[in-house]
C-alpha cells in the first residue's frame, strides 16, 4: 500500500483522509475562534489580501474548495453579486455546516456541496476563479487536486492557493517555538484538542515550500504562476493562470 504523511507520521494513503476528517470533525465548532487566537487575527488580513487579488467582478463564477467555515466564499459572494455564483465546498460535513449556518445568518444562500478536491463534480471550464485557503496541505494527492482545479477553470481563469509556507530564516526559531509549545496548549484549552493543533504545526512543515508548490502548479497545467509571500513567508498566496 502507498504511504504518505499525516503531519510527521507516515501512514497508508487510505488512512490519511480519515485522519484529516477526524481533525476537522473535532475542531469544526471552535475553528473560527481558534483561527483568530492562533494567528492573532492575521488570517483575516491574509484572506482580505486574497480577495483583493481575486478581483472578482459582478457576474463572475467562483469555486471555493476546502471552504470550511466560509470566509472566502462570503467575501467572494459580495463581489460577484446576484448575477454571479460562488460555490462553497468542502470534504468535511461538520466544517461545511458551520460555514453554511454562518452564511445563512448573514443572509447569504450559496450553493454548498460536500466534495473531494481530488474528484471535483463540476464540468470542465466552468469557473472564472478557483480558490483553496489552508486546504491543499491536508490533501493526500495534491497533484491530482491541482489538476482538477485546473480542469474546472476556463482558459484564462485563475487558481488562488493560500497556504502556510516556508517562513524566512530570521523568524524560524520563534515560529517553531510558538508552533510546538504554544499552539497545542491553546488547542487543548480552547478546543479541548491538543493533537489536532500539533498536526497543524507538523503538516505545515511537511507542506511543499514556495518554489516546490509553484513547480507543482506548473506541472498541473498553470502556464504562469506568481508567488506572493505574506508575513515573512509564514503564508504564501500562489496565483496560477490557466493558459
Ligand atoms: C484549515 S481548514 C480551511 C478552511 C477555510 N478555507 C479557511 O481558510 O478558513 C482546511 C479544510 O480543508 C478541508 N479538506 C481537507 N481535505 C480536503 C479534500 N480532499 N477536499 C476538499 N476539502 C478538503 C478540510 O475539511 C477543512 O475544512
Amino acid at each position: 500500500m502507498t504511504q504518505t504523511h499525516f503531519g510527521y507520521e507516515t501512514v497508508d494513503e487510505t488512512d490519511k483522509a480519515k485522519r484529516v476528517r477526524g481533525v476537522f470533525d473535532s475542531v469544526a465548532k471552535k475553528y473560527d475562534v481558534m483561527n483568530d487566537l492562533m494567528s492573532a487575527g492575521m488570517h483575516r488580513a491574509w484572506k482580505a489580501y486574497t480577495v483583493a487579488v481575486a478581483n472578482l467582478q459582478a457576474g463572475d463564477r467562483a469555486l471555493d474548495i476546502a471552504g470550511g467555515t466560509g470566509d472566502l466564499a462570503r467575501a467572494f459572494a459580495k463581489k460577484v453579486g446576484p448575477t454571479g455564483v460562488v460555490v462553497h465546498t468542502d470534504i468535511n460535513e461538520a466544517m461545511l455546516r458551520v460555514g453554511r449556518d454562518r452564511l445563512l445568518d448573514e443572509g447569504l444562500v450559496l450553493p454548498t456541496t460536500i466534495c473531494d478536491a481530488e474528484k471535483l463534480p463540476f464540468p470542465t471550464g466552468r469557473f472564472d476563479l478557483v480558490s483553496v485557503a489552508f486546504g491543499l496541505r491536508n490533501m493526500t494527492h495534491k497533484e491530482a487536486a491541482l489538476a482538477e482545479m485546473n480542469r474546472v477553470l476556463r482558459p484564462g481563469g485563475r487558481l488562488l492557493v493560500l497556504e502556510f509556507s516556508k517562513v524566512a530564516e530570521p523568524l524560524r526559531k520563534l515560529y517553531d517555538w510558538y508552533s510546538f509549545n504554544v499552539l497545542p496548549r491553546v488547542g487543548r484549552f480552547v478546543a479541548g484538542d491538543a493533537d489536532s493543533y500539533r498536526y497543524l504545526a507538523e503538516s505545515i512543515r511537511m507542506h511543499p515550500d514556495q518554489e516546490t508548490l509553484k513547480g507543482m502548479m506548473k506541472g498541473a497545467g498553470f502556464g504562469h504562476v506568481d508567488v506572493h509571500n505574506l508575513t515573512g513567508g509564514l503564508v504564501a498566496l500562489h496565483v496560477g493562470i490557466k493558459c
